[in-house]
């Protein structure tokens, strides 16, 4: 089971195992991990799903598709170049130990 840990803006940390297959926003709603709302249930459509993901993790978590580099120019609050939306990521055996940060507003 990839573990993923989502880190908030005070530093406090929420590691949760996931399911190979789900996304990094459905594992975090599932277990109640505040800050990633996913409104719009993952259809890329909400952009409520912002994270940061961990620099160690960039190249294993990839590049978003243009829809999505859309959203999060347009409808975050903070993007970075780190940013995805994380119901844009399922999880693998390889993001085992994902580390993202959890923005401290979601639009
Ligand atoms: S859940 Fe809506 S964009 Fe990710």
């Amino acid at each position: 089971m990839p573990k993923v840990v989502y880190v908030g803006g005070s530093g406090q940390e929420h590691a949760v195992d996931g399911a190979v297959g789900e996304s990094v926003m459905a594992t975090a709603v599932k277990n109640g991990v505040p800050g990633i709302i996913g409104e719009c249930g993952g259809n890329a459509s909400c952009a409520t799903c912002h994270v940061w993901v961990r620099a160690e993790f960039a190249e294993l978590v990839g590049e978003p598709d243009d829809l999505e580099q859309d959203l999060l120019e347009m409808a975050v609050s903070e993007p970075r170049d780190s940013s995805r939306l994380s119901c844009q990521i399922p999880l693998s055996p390889e993001l085992d130990g994902l580390t993202v940060d959890v923005p401290p507003q979601q639009p």
